[in-house]
């Protein structure tokens, strides 16, 4: 039996780390949920809502942490949210691991165990606590419902007795679980749907979608995902290929999504200020990369940039804007993760450090930074 402590996220985080469904499954476990009060209710869940399936409300998160074993969270913690929490404990959480190394070498310092949720690995058992998926998917979704908002015309083509409405044309750049998404929800909409991506897997999966598949398709694009199934950094030779193939195709667009990403790395430059000008009047482009650098030379995270005529919206945190959503799967995510920390005959914890999952999660342990994509950059 373990108790896990989950506090309330700061202000700019709308998800929770906590379910009713989730509390449920642990307290079966046998263990103690220990939720502060409030934490849950931006995603839509009321306190008691979680006291009904088991939890206990405290009051602060001290309180929920104190003598705890596993810490719960939606974003990194600070250093002190971790005072009390059992020697060695857990904290399970979206850590940003590439991001301010210095706050996560302090959260390292504790001697916490900390797993980054961003970390899991792409194998088949783990799809069902994958949270990049979980999250990406609503946020594809998302950057089209809130750009089809800021687009002056409608999406799909209207016949009226008045005269034809045209519908919309849609480009998604990059087409990982976000772009899928993307695709997928302009379609839906009725818009004209074209996508790009430099791994050729794609190809197939956009047209499954009913959308036309535009690539530069050379021998570079047939080598361009990894065997964990990203993207590799494209050559300057290729980059330029692209963005002259992108460079026509965008002037005809009203809406441009760009998704595409590298694994720690800067996003990928997919769009310059040149052709940001070349777009039609009133053209949307909703640059998911914000967070990363942008995908789009002028965005700017979190704001809507008017480039002459031409709107370049940076979204930053879009699957929070879907927070009931997001949160229950990523929830999900996180039990699903813990379940596998538990024996299935005796329902005691016994937490397996060597399963890939584990050591693919793990990003810090008895005071160390320990996870291989982290100890190699500080070389
Ligand atoms: P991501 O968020 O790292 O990148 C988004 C997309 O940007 C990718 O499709 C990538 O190929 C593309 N991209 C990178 N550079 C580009 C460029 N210069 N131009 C155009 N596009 C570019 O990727 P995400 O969404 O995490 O998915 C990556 C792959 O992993 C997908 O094939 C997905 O289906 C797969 N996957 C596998 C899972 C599993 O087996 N457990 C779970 C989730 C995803």
């Amino acid at each position: 039996m373990v108790t896990v402590a989950v506090t309330p996220e700061t202000n700019v985080e709308t998800r929770t780390a906590v379910t009713p469904d989730v509390v449920k499954k642990l307290v079966g476990l046998g263990n103690e949920v220990r939720v502060v009060s409030g934490t849950s209710v931006r995603s839509g869940i009321a306190d008691s809502a979680l006291e009904a399936a088991g939890a206990k409300l405290v009051a602060t998160a001290s309180e929920a942490v104190n003598g705890a074993d596993i810490l719960l969270k939606v974003r990194r913690p600070e250093v002190s949210e971790l005072a009390g929490l059992k020697p060695g404990g857990l904290v399970i959480a979206m850590l940003a691991p590439y991001d301010e190394r210095p706050s996560l070498e302090a959260l390292a310092a504790t001697g916490a165990s900390l797993f980054s949720m961003e970390f899991m690995p792409r194998i088949t058992r783990a799809q069902s606590m994958d949270v990049l998926s979980s999250q990406s998917n609503l946020a594809g979704y998302k950057a089209v419902v809130d750009a089809a908002s800021l687009l002056p015309q409608a999406m799909p083509m209207m016949m009226t007795a008045a005269g034809t409405v045209p519908a919309a044309k849609v480009f998604i750049m990059g087409v990982g679980v976000a772009g899928l998404q993307a695709i997928a929800t302009a379609r839906r909409l009725g818009a004209i749907v074209s996508a790009t991506d430099v791994r050729p897997a794609t190809k197939e999966q956009v047209a499954s979608l009913g959308a036309k598949f535009i690539a530069v398709e050379d021998d570079e694009f047939k080598q361009a995902q990894t065997a964990a199934g990203y993207a590799k950094p494209m050559s300057e030779a290729y980059q330029a290929k692209q963005r002259e193939l992108v460079a026509n195709h965008i002037k005809t667009q009203d809406i441009v999504i760009t998704t595409a990403l590298i694994p720690g790395r800067p996003a990928p430059r997919l769009i310059t200020a040149d052709m940001v000008a070349s777009m039609k009047a009133g053209a949307v482009i909703a640059d998911l990369a914000a967070e990363r650098g942008g995908n789009c030379e002028l965005t700017k995270p979190g704001e809507v940039v008017e480039a002459g005529h031409v709107k370049i919206w940076g979204p930053v945190n879009l699957a929070g804007t879907v927070p009931v959503n997001a949160s229950s799967l990523y929830a999900k995510n996180l039990l699903n993760f813990l379940e596998t920390m538990f024996d299935k005959k005796t329902k005691a914890f016994s937490l397996d450090w060597s399963d890939e999952i584990i050591t693919g999660t793990l990003v810090a342990k008895d005071g160390k930074i320990v996870h291989p994509n982290l100890v190699a950059k500080e070389g």
